[in-house]
């Protein structure tokens, strides 16, 4: 995806607050309400309590000190620790709940999307980078549930501390209180232009900072493409200037991020003076004490932080109820392949197979397969050949039921296999793809994937069928080995020695092999071609394969190019057909003659079989 595309998605979700949105959001607490609720009557215990403290202090100024009454001194100081352990009791209670809120939310969230990631269908990700796939499952997820968490922490705390000392001040003086409340508007507007501004900034920042990630990615993922092509002086001077980016508007941000305490400052400072000035002529008056004023001072400063807050927390709801629609939009995301109404589980994969009229392009609409039909018998075993981007790993994607069929049929034992479950198709196959595909974990993990609750013993079996046992075995830690993050430690063909292990374990009615011995040496390829062999014997099998060495003994043989069947028959049949067949099959004969033994016209090959031939009328 380009970066353009990607900044047109984040702006077309920075949307406004939504009822319909709000109320799916809100819906995520449902199962935790109990949690909610209890930190709602924490949070007003602790703000309650901070209120009536200053409202205490002002007894002490007025009552204690004044009057010099030692008694009700010890009173207040009395009252003053319990209230304070009870303070730090609620205190802890509400951060802890948020805590573990937070970790619930999110864990719901990332389950929701990992559940429905896995549902959605291989077009769905052919479209969207899986980079922002698991951005979004992580950083998403995380947005949200801090903005139901510390967020409703915050936005409580703030309206309990500005409701309590509102009260407070109140009943010690309503004209005062009403001089301070005029100012809280002024205060809460202010404070919001600037973290609007101050998110603004860090949203860019944010937005750089995550193509400095896709960089990092494609420039390290493709090390090696990047210092074969001699590229990396190139992608440093973009590196930089998106870094130069980034700096610049995280420095805005730190400017005016600065600028705002001191600007709120001032106001609090205005507000203070006329306190103090009306509160001075209120004494004179006798109509408030100095341990009022001194509450009142407090009382000020106490409504500034959640002023302060409240604008925060609006500054980045805004963000965090984007990211919410991102994740409700991906969760609605509806898979392309999915089971439909009233489908049933298919019994077997072991029957006829048709494609019928099959029509099928990819999103970009580009036809790929045009008409194909094609019968295949229970057991049979069909290879497909074909120039590169003919349309084999096509055929058997529409076979796996990855793709379906956009015109046309493909059949099972005569019904159409949309009535059957995707879940039944896919656990009858047994697939060994072009690019072999290992989870972090031991190899014994990585067989044992195939079927889980298979034993030790039918693992190493299984190892030994596909000819995968002597290579484990070498290895350092033999079935304990690691072979890490996608496989990587280990080299391709091993990789395919292990995936067809695991199809091998998997016992499939149905077995894929997609030109799973193109990248081996000789030896690793007749021990694949062995343990197919194995693997095929009473299973229908479609293997695709470069090295035609490998498919000689296929029952059919089809010649695929550009989507269409172009001929088709037995090994020999083909040869027969001096076609396309034919030449790829002296080519790679004579290769293989000139590299091992330096000649290739000892055995009769005929001058003319590197030159293309015109193609025999079908
Ligand atoms: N996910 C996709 N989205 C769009 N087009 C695709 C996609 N996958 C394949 N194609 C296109 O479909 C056509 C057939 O591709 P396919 O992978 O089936 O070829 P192939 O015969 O398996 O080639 P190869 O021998 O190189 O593996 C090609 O033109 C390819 O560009
Ligand atoms: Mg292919």
């Amino acid at each position: 995806m380009s970066d353009e595309l990607i900044e047109l998605e984040e702006e077309e979700y920075t949307s406004q607050l939504t009822a319909p949105v709000l109320r799916r959001i809100m819906g995520l607490l449902k199962p935790h309400s109990i949690w909610v609720f209890g930190f709602f009557v924490t949070i007003a215990l602790v703000s309650g309590l901070d209120a009536y403290f200053t409202y205490l202090n002002k007894q002490i100024i007025d009552q204690g000190i004044a009057l010099q009454d030692r008694e009700r001194v010890f009173e207040i100081a009395a009252i003053y620790g319990t209230f304070i352990l009870f303070q730090a009791g609620a205190v802890f209670t509400f951060i802890y709940l948020a805590g573990v809120l937070g970790e619930r939310i999110q864990y719901d969230l990332r389950k929701l999307l990992f559940n429905h990631l896995q549902d959605l269908s291989l077009s769905y990700y052919a479209q969207n980078a899986v980079g922002r796939l698991i951005a979004r499952v992580t950083s998403d997820t995380g947005r949200v549930s801090d903005l139901l968490t510390w967020g409703i922490v915050d936005t409580t705390w703030a309206l309990m501390n500005i409701i309590s000392s509102t009260v407070f001040m109140a009943i010690i003086n309503w004209r005062l209180a009403l001089i301070v409340l005029t100012i809280i508007p002024v205060m809460v507007v202010i404070a919001i232009e600037f973290r609007k501004r101050i998110l603004a900034e860090f949203r860019v920042s944010r937005r750089t900072n995550s193509k400095i990630t896709g960089a990092f990615n494609e420039n390290f993922q493709g090390v090696r493409v990047v210092k074969a092509l001699g590229r990396e002086d190139s992608n440093t001077r973009e590196f930089q200037s998106l870094t130069t980016m980034m700096y610049r508007a995280s420095y805005r941000a730190a400017w005016l991020s600065a600028l705002f305490l001191p600007t709120v400052q001032v106001i609090a400072a205005i507000a203070l003076g006329m306190l103090v000035g009306y509160g001075g002529l209120q004494i004179e008056a006798g109509l408030m004490t100095i341990g009022g004023i001194q509450a009142f001072v407090s009382y000020l400063t106490f409504m500034m932080w959640p002023v302060q807050d409240l604008a925060r927390v609006y500054a980045e709801m805004q963000h965090s109820i984007a990211s919410a629609e991102r994740i409700f939009n991906l969760a609605d995301t509806p898979p392309e392949v999915h089971d439909r109404p009233g489908a049933v589980p298919a019994s077997t994969l072991l029957g006829e197979i048709e494609f019928d009229h099959v029509d099928f392009h990819y999103e970009d609409r580009k036809p790929v397969l045009t008409d194909f039909t094609l019968e295949v018998k229970p057991g049979e075993m069909i290879a497909l050949v074909g120039p590169t981007g003919g349309g084999k790993s096509t055929i058997v994607n529409l076979l796996c039921r990855f793709y379906e069929p956009r015109q046309g049929q493909i059949r099972i034992h005569g019904r159409d296999y949309t009535d059957f479950t995707l879940e039944s198709i896919h656990s009858k196959i047994g697939i060994v793809l072009q690019t072999p595909h290992l989870f972090s974990g031991t190899v014994r993990e990585n067989i044992r994937y195939g079927r889980l609750e298979a034993s030790n013993e039918e693992v190493e079996q299984a190892a030994k069928v596909a000819g995968a046992h002597d290579f484990i075995v070498t290895l350092e830690k033999g079935y304990e080995h690691n072979v890490g993050e996608g496989g990587n430690l280990l080299s391709v063909g091993q990789k395919q020695l292990i995936s067809l292990a695991r199809a091998v374990l998997a016992r499939p009615e149905l077995f894929i092999m997609d030109e799973a011995t193109s990248s081996v040496d000789t030896l690793t390829e007749s021990l694949i071609q062995r343990g197919m062999e194995a693997l095929m014997k009473g299973r229908t099998s479609f293997v695709i394969a470069h090295r035609l060495s490998t498919i000689r003994r296929a029952d059919r043989i089809l010649v695929i190019e550009n989507g269409k069947i172009t001929e088709k028959g037995t090994h020999s049949e083909l040869l027969k057909l001096k076609g396309h067949y034919y030449r790829l099959y002296t080519q790679q004969f004579r290769h293989e003659l000139e590299t091992r033994y330096g000649f290739a016209d000892a055995v009769g090959l005929p001058e003319t079989a590197d030159q293309p031939q015109p193609l025999p009328a079908d």
